[in-house]
């Protein structure tokens, strides 16, 4: 009898627990990819617009090429909840309804992302989350939302912590699965407390489309492509499947040229970046299409390995950065950062590449790997010659090694 009830308490207890448990699992076991409507539009949506861009997101190859998620971010709301503290989806930018626009979503084969606050208001001045975690992420569920991002704006005396934690379980409850993306700019270092919470977390403040140094918005700082890539070193052992650290949505076709673009997307495939294209998908170019669809620097990006790459060395604006693959492959990347043109001369022989994390260790000198160029798309021979090669201005040799 004593048995019979001990037994019955522990299932309860487990299950108990396992309604509360964080997060959903088996979520975002590679770094996520889609489009967030940010960095381009800022507030100014639309359902016409975002259908328009959903369809691009089709026809131009981006669904194809892995990416998934199609993302509003602030601005989808109206400015107040309605009289049950429900939030409304703005009424004039969706006449036809927020549900309707989640299942044109879904109906093209793609998933749906949404954006709020754990603050009292949104950055953008819309109704936050604050008090009203498990009612929102219930709209959500109900919504069909697949993907929440959760912003950091006007949190004056909450705890980073405490506050993702809430929503994450609210999100549990709700029973939708829903990959949890932190946004708080990384200022509380959710990646070492976040792991169970979410699926991703900002590790900095936003990105602009610059190549170096900061950028300056007028009325605030933005973040460069490399400033950003120059604070990963420090996070790089939390990341991983299921878990990623998330230097922001990307500026590819946003005004950087293409040598600059080709460098973002590299770095951010090398960190095992989430891909969240943040540029015009009706109206990119050829060279913007060529980068952000790149099979070979995607499947960098998407390696089941799942380890966030380093820098190797830099010395006089050449940077070497590597990343481990699985199956013992190797991506390198080469980056001129200097504002002249450079001649890139690595003799694998005298580098051997050890990394603690990933426990590879490589001698070129009892081992030769063949060399495939991601951008070139050819392979170049093997390890067993010096690389020479010219680098233009900010641009990348991106390359992949796999052993002979
Ligand atoms: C913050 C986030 C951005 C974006 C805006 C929206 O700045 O970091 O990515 O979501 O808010 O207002």
């Amino acid at each position: 009898m004593i048995r019979a009830f001990l037994y019955t308490a522990i299932i309860f207890l487990l299950n108990f627990n396992n309604l509360f448990a964080q997060k959903f699992e088996a979520l975002a076991q590679t770094p996520p990819m889609g489009f967030n409507t940010w960095n381009t539009f800022q507030t100014n949506i639309n359902e016409q617009m975002l259908k328009n861009m959903v369809d691009t997101f089709i026809s131009s190859g981006m669904k194809d090429a892995g990416y998934r998620y199609f993302i509003l971010d602030d601005g989808w709301m109206a400015m107040q909840r309605d009289s049950s503290g429900n939030l409304v989806p703005d009424p004039q930018k969706f006449p036809g309804g927020m549900k309707k626009f989640v299942d044109y979503v879904h109906a093209k084969g793609l998933k749906f992302g949404i954006y709020n606050c754990a603050g009292t208001l949104t950055c953008g001045g819309y109704p936050g989350t604050r008090g009203y975690e498990y009612q929102d992420a219930r709209f959500y569920a109900a919504l069909g939302v697949d993907y929440l991002k959760y912003d950091w704006c006007n949190t004056v005396g909450l705890d980073a912590k405490e506050a993702y934690t809430t929503m994450s379980k609210a999100i549990k409850v709700a029973g939708r699965p829903m990959v949890f993306s932190l946004c708080e700019w990384g200022n509380h270092k959710p990646w070492e407390w976040a792991t169970n919470i979410g699926h991703l977390w900002r590790t900095t403040g936003d990105i602009a489309a610059g190549f170096d140094g900061v950028v300056d918005k007028g009325t605030w700082k933005a973040m460069s492509v490399m400033g950003i890539a120059d604070k990963q070193a420090e996070m790089r052992q939390y990341s991983g499947p299921g878990h990623w650290n998330d230097p922001d949505m990307l500026e590819v076709g946003n005004g950087m040229t293409y040598n600059e673009d080709k460098a973002h997307f590299s770095l951010w495939c090398m960190l095992a970046a989430p891909l969240m294209a943040g540029n015009d998908l009706r109206k990119m170019s050829d060279q913007t299409k060529s980068i952000l669809t790149n099979g070979d620097a995607i499947a960098i990006d998407q390696d089941v390995l799942g380890v966030a790459g380093f820098k190797y060395a830099a010395l006089d604006g050449l940077e070497i950065w590597i990343k481990p693959l699985a199956n013992n492959e190797l991506a390198v990347c080469f980056l001129n950062r200097s504002a002249k043109q450079k001649t890139i001369t690595f003799n694998w022989k005298d580098h051997p590449i050890k990394d603690g994390l990933s426990s590879i260790i490589i001698d070129f000198n009892t081992s030769a790997y063949k060399i495939y160029d991601l951008w070139l798309k050819k392979t170049l021979g093997n390890t067993n010659r010096a690389l020479k090669s010219d680098l233009g201005v900010h641009d990348v040799m991106m390359i992949k090694l796999t052993k002979l």
